[in-house]
């Protein structure tokens, strides 16, 4: 088995609560990511694919291909975006980057042509970043807009 790693980038707008939360609640919890106005990341995307090599290229999956799917199937849906209220695929979830690494694998999971899909990596900070390996997890959608 092998593992292949292609890595994006994106900037984007958010605001972490929760609607149902007092203000005072989403203040304490989400600190600074709760400002009411936005704020924004500059996030690091990586998604790592499995699989066996094809004999006859060598290639797991070709990485222009796989650069494609990334792109439109996330980086064109986030990249200065708002993510609490432009990104169809995102609704009413709250924007963490844990959620994020759900969502985008869910994006993704079916449209990997070789191999399978490994691990979504992002980072939100220098030192923050969250990996998600694609086990069932439940993600509250809030109805909210
Ligand atoms: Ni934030």
């Amino acid at each position: 088995m092998v593992f292949i790693t292609r890595r994006a980038s994106f900037s984007a707008a958010h605001r972490l609560f929760n609607p149902e939360f007092t203000d005072e609640q989403n203040e304490r919890i989400f600190d600074k990511c709760n400002n009411p106005n936005w704020h924004g990341h500059n996030y690091i995307l990586e998604v790592t694919i499995c699989g066996h090599p094809n004999p006859a290229t060598g290639y797991l999956t070709d990485l222009k291909d796989l650069k494609k799917i990334i792109n439109e199937n996330i980086i064109e849906k986030v990249d200065h975006k708002n993510l609490n209220t432009e990104v169809d695929f995102l609704r009413g979830i709250i924007p963490t980057v844990e959620n994020l690494a759900i969502m985008f694998w869910r994006q993704l999971e079916d449209k990997i042509p070789n191999g399978k899909l490994f691990k979504i990596k992002i980072y939100e900070t220098e030192n923050n970043f969250v990996e998600y390996f694609g086990e069932p997890v439940e993600i509250k959608i809030f109805d909210y807009q």
